[in-house]
């Protein structure tokens, strides 16, 4: 089929359900646009959903970072050790504060951040009296990192941990929901990710001080008096009604969005799964109580047998209308992070230039899907 025939697939769409809109015309009737009910339901779905019992909805999951390294008591000249293999949301937030960032290799089982890195990199900056003030963790493509090991070198130490389960949402590991690990944790709903509300975040937290402590910094700090009084700086991170309405609705089919990437996964892997070359991004699913959500299916391409690199492929798909995207360049690459200290490097590298985001919408037809097959194997067969 040519491009000017076939609709566009798009790499992860939204996918509304059924009480999104009606919800959105409550809000409306009620003339409830900015505050209102929807944003303490939203939160409190979501909270029970995590497992976590207090949460904070905001403007996007980069705010949440920001205030959940506010509330950690991170500044000018701290340093904050983040995965470097992720979206550069999870690392602007430490920039903002003035912290320097430390960027961590990931391993190649989960393609999250690596334990034992982290380890030894937290022995070595004890003995020099220079431990970072936080480790942000990011659960990439729906897969929990491995927590057990990233919680007990984080603990040794005292070092907070922030989750960033932007794109796990969903996900679990060893029966506990991601969003759960952090001594804070943030999610994003982005239009791409796997509920959305047309643009917003969420701060969790086991400790109702820090939450109250980030709504308060995200209504510009407002202090209680009859006019404005303020004796902090704020922001302007709220999440409005209108936006709660949305992920409200889209709360309610959150586990058949999880269901559905899982299934657009299964057959990706059922139908390319053996071609000699490509294989597909690591889960931890045979353990206990872990599930990944799939929210992106990653291949990765062997250069040694496969002959079209990610990016040839990536532009074969979109000459048919078809969206992909490479693995995240790895944070210690980016120009913006030049100089940053980085342990490890070799896995994310390795990962960003043999990978590539196949179409994982939970929207996605069989029909469609098979036409993503068809072309990624014409491409890679020939
Ligand atoms: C891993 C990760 N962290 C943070 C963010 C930032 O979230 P937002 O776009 O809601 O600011 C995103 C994506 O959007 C992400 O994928």
């Amino acid at each position: 089929m040519s491009s000017t025939t076939s609709p566009r697939i798009q790499l992860s769409a939204p996918h509304l359900g059924g009480q999104e809109l009606s919800n959105i015309q409550n809000a409306i009737a009620e003339n409830m646009i900015a505050v209102g009910s929807y944003i303490t339901a939203f939160e409190l779905a979501v909270a029970k959903k995590v497992g976590v019992p207090h949460a904070v909805a905001l403007a996007s999951g980069t705010a949440a970072l920001h205030l959940a390294l506010l509330g950690l008591g991170v500044k000018r000249g701290d340093s904050v050790w983040c995965s470097s293999l992720t979206f550069c949301g999870s690392a602007n937030p430490i920039s903002y504060v003035g912290a320097q960032p430390v960027f961590i290799d990931c391993d190649i089982h989960t393609w999250n951040l690596d334990p034992a890195l982290l380890a030894q990199g937290l022995d070595d900056a004890a003995k020099k009296g220079s431990l970072p003030k936080a480790v942000i963790c990011v659960d990439l493509y729906g897969q929990c990192a491995h927590y057990d090991a990233i919680i007990a070198a984080c603990s040794r130490y005292e070092v907070p941990l922030i989750e960033d389960a932007a794109e796990a949402l969903g996900a679990h590991y060893h029966g506990r929901a991601a969003g759960s690990f952090g001594r804070a944790s943030i999610l994003s709903f982005n239009g791409n990710k796997i509920i959305t509300t047309g643009g917003g975040g969420m701060l969790l937290s086991h400790d109702a001080n820090f939450i109250a402590q980030a709504r308060h910094l995200s209504s510009q700090a407002r202090d209680p008096a009859a006019w404005y009084e303020h004796t902090k700086i704020g922001y302007n991170y709220r999440l409005s009604n209108i936006n709660s309405a949305l992920g409200c609705g889209q709360m309610v089919v959150l586990e058949d969005r999880v269901l559905a990437r899982r299934r657009v996964y299964s057959r990706y892997q059922k139908q390319l799964g053996n071609i000699p070359g490509i294989s597909f991004a690591p889960d931890l699913d045979a353990e206990t109580g872990t599930r990944c959500t799939r929210w992106l299916t990653v291949i990765l391409l062997d250069p040694a047998i496969i002959r079209i690199a990610p990016l040839a492929l990536m532009q074969r798909l979109e000459d048919l209308s078809i969206d992909s995207r490479p693995v995240w360049k790895p944070m210690h690459l980016q120009p913006i992070f030049s100089g940053c200290r980085v342990l490890g490097g070799s896995v994310s590298e390795s990962l960003f230039i043999r990978g590539l985001c196949l179409p994982s919408s939970s929207s996605l037809t069989d029909d469609e899907q098979d036409r993503v097959i068809a072309a990624i194997r014409t491409a890679v067969t020939r």
